[in-house]
């Protein structure tokens, strides 16, 4: 069988596509999340790192979420890497989920933190605009409902097993907030362009 030199490129090519074309069925045809049965978090302008440690998370079950397990531990490499190059790029507005009114508090817990309860200003890690770095992820547009639900449930979901990963960087802070100051830094950031 001939096979000419830019095939196995066109294959990868049209793999990727294909692939993108699922994950936007639940995370929004640009990547900018879809508030479902579950809140479906968004992906565009992720951080690819972070990205690529959740994918291999779900797959290692260090961050529990059946639906995830399963679209996750099919990937290769590659196939990961493809994806997070792609939704770095896209950079639709936020979703706009968020509930009006508590945002100037969201906005100090943003920007100094609330000292007297141990919780660090989240722009010294997640960055002022939001967008992250590295393995620190965007905040930036993430779904109001999405984010509350991470906060809250941090230790039931991320950092599971023995193996001690990147999700301990956040556990502090999360159980340090309470429920009101979560919802108001989650309504803040969900307006971040
Ligand atoms: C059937 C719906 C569904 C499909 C299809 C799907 N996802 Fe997800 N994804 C989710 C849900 C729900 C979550 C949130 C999980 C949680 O709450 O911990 C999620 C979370 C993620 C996260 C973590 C985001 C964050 O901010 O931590 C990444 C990365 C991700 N998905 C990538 C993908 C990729 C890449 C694809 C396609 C290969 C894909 N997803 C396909 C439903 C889906
Ligand atoms: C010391 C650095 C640091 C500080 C300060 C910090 N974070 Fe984080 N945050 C991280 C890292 C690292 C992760 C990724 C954890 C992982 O890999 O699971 C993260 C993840 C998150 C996530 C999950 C995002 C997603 O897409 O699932 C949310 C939400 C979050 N942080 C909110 C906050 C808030 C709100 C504050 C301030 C009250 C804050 N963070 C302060 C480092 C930090």
């Amino acid at each position: 069988m001939a096979v000419r030199a830019e095939e196995p490129g066109v294959a990868a090519r049209h793999g990727v596509e294909a692939k993108l074309e699922y994950c936007k069925t639940c995370h929004g045809l640009s990547g900018q999340g879809y508030r479902g049965y579950f809140p479906m978090p968004r992906l565009a302008g992720q951080q690819p790192q972070y990205f690529e440690n959740q994918l291999r998370a779900f797959i290692e079950r260090r961050r529990s979420n059946p639906i995830m397990a399963n679209v996750a531990h099919v990937l290769s490499p590659a196939m990961i890497s493809a994806l997070a190059a792609h939704f770095k790029a896209l950079d639709p507005k936020p979703f706009g989920s968020a509930p009006h009114g508590s945002s100037e508090l969201g906005k100090r817990i943003y920007e100094d933190g609330i000292p007297e309860a141990n919780v660090p200003a989240c722009s010294a890690c997640h960055g002022a605009d939001g967008k992250g770095q590295n393995e620190i992820p965007r905040l930036a547009g993430q779904l109001y409902d999405y984010t509350v639900g991470q906060l809250e449930g941090w230790s039931k979901v991320r950092g599971q097993g023995s193996a001690v990963d990147t999700s301990a960087i956040m556990a502090p802070t999360s159980h340090n907030l309470t429920k009101s100051q979560v919802e108001a830094v989650a309504a803040y950031v969900a307006r971040l362009q």
